[in-house]
């Protein structure tokens, strides 16, 4: 073997062993992953999950944190803006299972129409997915049967992910939201 074949394999190798171990935290931790992030496949995962969305008790699960002197002036409701922390379950049912939490802040960001800025942190807390989370970002135009938003971005096994998340309306009254989530991801 020429010796250049043989350095050759030797970084072949050592680039190699450090896949096989499994990400852990921290900053080295991801430096490492960087470095190796040029080797590895971009994979596509495809998540559907329900999103329950409550602004009254019992069981409130998101509160009003602003609002502008318009947002009771019309139906735009502009500058009102609510965080929340809503459960995330596999069917509508509330009590089937849980795949974690959509925690963040949406609000009214149109002076025209209700139209929400959302910004989601999908956080899971069960599953292959545990401890990873994904950011959504976008217009969430409620009125509409189908509102598609940005994945801009995730950390853990979805670090450097991007996609789109496309929500549709499976329930709704004056004091309680369920949207159906379906999310196409690419990652590493
Ligand atoms: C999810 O991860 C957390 C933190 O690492 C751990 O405490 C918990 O037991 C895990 N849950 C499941 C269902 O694996
Ligand atoms: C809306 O639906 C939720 C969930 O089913 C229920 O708890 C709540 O009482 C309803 N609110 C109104 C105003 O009908």
């Amino acid at each position: 073997m020429k010796k250049g074949n043989l350095i050759l394999m030797l970084c072949t190798i050592l680039i190699a062993i450090p896949l096989i171990e499994s990400v852990s935290e921290g900053p080295k931790a991801v430096d490492k992953w960087f470095k190796e992030v040029a080797l590895k496949k971009q994979k596509v995962t495809k998540l559907n999950f329900y999103f329950h969305d409550k602004i009254a008790p019992p069981s409130q699960t998101a509160y009003q944190v602003f609002e502008s002197t318009l947002s009771s002036a019309g139906m735009a409701q502009f500058g009102r803006g609510y965080m929340f922390d809503n459960p995330l379950t596999v069917s509508p049912d509330l009590q089937s299972m849980s795949i974690g939490r959509g925690q963040g802040l949406s609000g009214a960001a149109s002076l025209q129409e209700p139209r929400l800025l959302m910004n989601m942190n999908v956080v899971f807390t069960q599953g292959k997915f545990n401890g990873s989370t994904l950011q959504v970002l976008g217009a969430n135009p409620i009125l509409s049967p189908v509102r598609e938003m940005s994945i801009v971005g995730g950390t853990g096994d979805f670090r450097l992910a991007r996609g789109v998340a496309t929500a549709q309306p499976y329930f709704f009254n004056a004091t309680a939201t369920i949207l159906e989530f379906n999310l196409i991801v690419l990652h590493y």
